[in-house]
C-alpha cells in the first residue's frame, strides 16, 4: 500500500461525463468532482437549465464542458461521446437523467410509462455501452448510476410504478454490467438516495403533510443533501472503492435498514 488515503479519492487527470448534469445531483456531482480533480462535462436536454448551470459554475471559478444530450436518443449518446473524447479518455460516467411520473397504474398512459423507463433505465443502458466501448479498450473506467431507494423497495409513500420500475432495473442492470466488464478493468456501481430537494421533488415537497410524513419515515430524520449523494458518487468513481463493483449503495440516512 503506497497511496494515501486522500490520493485514492483524488481523481486528477480523469475525463468524466455526468448524464442529467444540469439539475439538482447531477449539477452537484459536478462541482464535487470538479472539486477531486477531474475534467467534468455535464449533458443534459434542458438547454436552459444548462446555460443557467454553466454560469452558476463560472461564477464559483469551475470550469466544465456542458452538451446538449438526449439519453433516450441514441445519435445524441454517440454525438456527446465522440465530443468528449475530444477532451480526453472518459474514465467516469455518471448516469444520473432522471424523471418519474406520479400516478396509479390505472392512471397511467402508456406514453408516461414508456418515457419514464425510457430516461431511467434505457438512458442509463445506452450511455453506459457507448461508455463502456472507449474504457474497454484502455482497461479502465468507473460507472456510477443514480438509482434510488425506490430502486430496493415497492415505494409504499405515493403511486409511482412506472420510477420503481425503472429503478428496479438500474439496480439489476448494474449487477449485471458489472459482473459483464469486472475482467476488463470497468467498475459499475449505483447509488440510492432517499428524497432530496431538487426540482424534480419540488412538487412533491410542497404538498401538505408530505415532508412531515417522509421524515417521519426517515431514521436520521432529514431530507437527504444534494452533495451527500455527490460524495457518495465521487467515492465510488474513484479509486478508494477500487475493489467494489455492482454494489448499489443507499444514500438514505437508514430508510432501506428497516
Ligand atoms: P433534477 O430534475 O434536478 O435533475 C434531473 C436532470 O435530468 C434534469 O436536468 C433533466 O433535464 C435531466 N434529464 C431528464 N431527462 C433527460 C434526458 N432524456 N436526457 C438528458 N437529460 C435528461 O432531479 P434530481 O433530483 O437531481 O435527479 C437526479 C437523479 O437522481 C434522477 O435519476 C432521480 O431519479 C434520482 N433521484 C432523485 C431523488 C430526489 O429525491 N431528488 C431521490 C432518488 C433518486
Amino acid at each position: 500500500m503506497t497511496s494515501k488515503p486522500n490520493d485514492r479519492l483524488s481523481l486528477t487527470g480523469k475525463t468524466a461525463l455526468i448524464t442529467g448534469g444540469a439539475s439538482g445531483i447531477g449539477l452537484e456531482t459536478a462541482k464535487v468532482i470538479t472539486q477531486a480533480g477531474a475534467q467534468v462535462s455535464i449533458g443534459d436536454r434542458n438547454e436552459a437549465a444548462l446555460q443557467e448551470a454553466q454560469a452558476q459554475l463560472n461564477d464559483q471559478g469551475i470550469s466544465l464542458e456542458t452538451m446538449y444530450l438526449d439519453v433516450t436518443k441514441e445519435d445524441s449518446v454517440v454525438e456527446v461521446m465522440r465530443r468528449v473524447a475530444t477532451l480526453g479518455s472518459l474514465e467516469i460516467l455518471v448516469n444520473c437523467a432522471g424523471t418519474g411520473a406520479r400516478m396509479e397504474a390505472t392512471e397511467l398512459p402508456l406514453e408516461r410509462w414508456q418515457e419514464v423507463l425510457n430516461v431511467n433505465l434505457t438512458g442509463t443502458f445506452l450511455c453506459s455501452r457507448e461508455a463502456a466501448k472507449s474504457m474497454l479498450q484502455r482497461g479502465k473506467g468507473s460507472i456510477v448510476n443514480v438509482a434510488s431507494i425506490m430502486g430496493l423497495i415497492g415505494g409504499g409513500v405515493y403511486p409511482n410504478p412506472a420510477y420503481q420500475a425503472s429503478k428496479g432495473g438500474v439496480v439489476n442492470l448494474t449487477r449485471s454490467l458489472a459482473l459483464d466488464w469486472a475482467s476488463r478493468g470497468i467498475r459499475v456501481n449505483a447509488v440510492a438516495p432517499a428524497f432530496v430537494r431538487t426540482p424534480l421533488t419540488q412538487s412533491l415537497l410542497a404538498e401538505d403533510g408530505m415532508e412531515e410524513k417522509l421524515l417521519a419515515r426517515t431514521p436520521l430524520g432529514r431530507l437527504v443533501e444534494t452533495h451527500e449523494v455527490a460524495d457518495a458518487i465521487h467515492f465510488l468513481a474513484s479509486d478508494a472503492a477500487a475493489m467494489i463493483t455492482g454494489h448499489t449503495l443507499p444514500v438514505d440516512g437508514g430508510w432501506v435498514a428497516q
